[in-house]
């Protein structure tokens, strides 16, 4: 196992965010999300930002999700059913979308409908948010490749230039597979998940604990093929939201296995993040670059490690080492996020600044992205409350 070298920011926050600190960050949160309620009613904060501004779209993108993720964690913190009642109108919107098929030949209908239906069924019994759930993880399971063992990220199922392509994102998407299995009986979802997470072990995985951000794998022959990156600086570099999404994916992989192989690769992920981040704790877009200064950050990553780490923390058990150095260094990460990356309030319809969607495009770059938005908010709620994450 790599251990960690490097925690003398960790160790001075775990003290230092105390309830009634974490209070007045989740209500310049809050404050962030009201101004842009009546905005985003009935359409959708843009993927990414420019010039910190999210424009209005419809549900049409990958990301739409993470907005209504944030409506119900709001409503969860305040109680206030302005939140719910934006949420609910999302939740027809959503149901709308996968019925007529609107964008979902892609495997982020985790992402999708895990915030927004399944949260709100979770949250309000509400039973158009189960069937549009259930609808959107029978998408999700024909997706899976029998031979590969692998739910293909993009595209056709045919297209012979995406076949057997898997990506370390789909960690966070298999919940709603898990979810689709204990809310029908039907153990398909699961089984396909448990393969396919056993497949992001033995190939996302490098030795060095490092990770590709997408694999090929034969779909004639079952055989692994090679690593590639979509969103990083290179093929054998580790695209930082990548490893986040590593980080949190192997430790809820966990929760719904009970396979404790996934608490140790999600350590071992985690090690290899928290030793590459510059000094104020926010990694770069990519952890081949880690001084300051010289590339852009990626704040919505490190959002994303935070929620991973407090996961790991708490799954580990109580006498386990590395437990508080977890806790702690997601602290610090959210700590640096309000202190340093938080919008202002005036001139930015987003929460945090200073992220990037996609380098290699030159897409959000140094800008806000909306899933970053939704980690922060997660990060908050996990730290001040007993909290069952939507992923559960
Ligand atoms: N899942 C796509 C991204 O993180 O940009």
């Amino acid at each position: 196992m790599n251990s960690i070298v490097h925690e003398p920011l960790a160790a001075r926050a775990l003290d230092s965010l105390n309830a009634t600190d974490l209070n007045g960050r989740i209500q310049a949160a809050l404050a962030r999300i009201d101004r842009t309620l009546s905005q985003f009613a009935e359409y959708f904060p843009s993927p990414s930002s420019e010039s910190g501004i999210y424009s209005p779209i419809d549900n049409v993108e990958w990301t739409n999700g993470f907005w209504t993720g944030m409506l119900w964690l709001a409503w969860q913190l305040t109680g206030e059913d302005r939140y719910r009642s934006v949420a609910e109108g999302n939740i027809q919107s959503f149901a709308t979308r996968v019925e007529r098929r609107i964008n979902v030949d892609h495997h982020d209908l985790g992402f999708l409908y895990t915030l927004s239906a399944c949260a709100g069924y979770q949250l309000t019994g509400d039973s158009l948010a189960r069937s549009a759930g259930l609808e959107a993880a029978r998408l999700l399971l024909k997706r899976f490749d029998p031979v590969a063992q692998v739910i293909q990220a993009w595209g056709d199922m045919k297209d012979p230039k995406q076949r057997g392509r898997m990506i370390i994102d789909c960690n966070l998407n298999v919940p709603l597979l898990y979810w689709a299995s204990r809310e029908t009986g039907n153990k398909d979802f699961a089984a396909a998940a448990d393969r396919h997470l056993a497949q992001a072990a033995k190939l996302l995985v490098r030795p060095d604990a490092s990770t590709f951000h997408t694999f090929y794998v034969d779909t004639k022959t079952g055989k692994s093929r090679h690593g590639s990156t979509h969103q990083g600086h290179s093929d054998d570099s580790s695209w930082a939201r990548g490893q986040a999404w590593g980080i949190y994916g192997f430790a809820l992989a966990w929760r719904h296995t009970s396979d404790p192989a996934y608490l140790e690769i999600a350590s071992k992920l985690a090690n290899y993040f928290l030793n590459r981040l510059p000094t104020d704790g926010i990694c770069c877009w990519d952890l081949i670059f880690t001084d300051d200064d010289v590339t852009p950050r990626d704040s919505s990553a490190a959002a994303i490690a935070a929620c991973g780490l407090i996961e790991l923390s708490q799954a580990l058990p109580l006498s386990a080492e590395m437990r508080e150095t977890y806790e702690a260094w997601a602290v610090a990460i959210v700590k640096t996020l309000g202190d340093s990356y938080l919008a202002p309030i005036e001139g930015s319809n987003a929460l945090l600044l200073h992220a990037v969607y996609h380098m290699p495009n030159k897409a959000g770059v140094d800008e806000a992205c909306i899933w970053g938005d939704y980690f922060y908010l997660e990060a908050l709620m996990r730290l001040r409350h007993p909290w069952r994450p939507y992923w559960a």
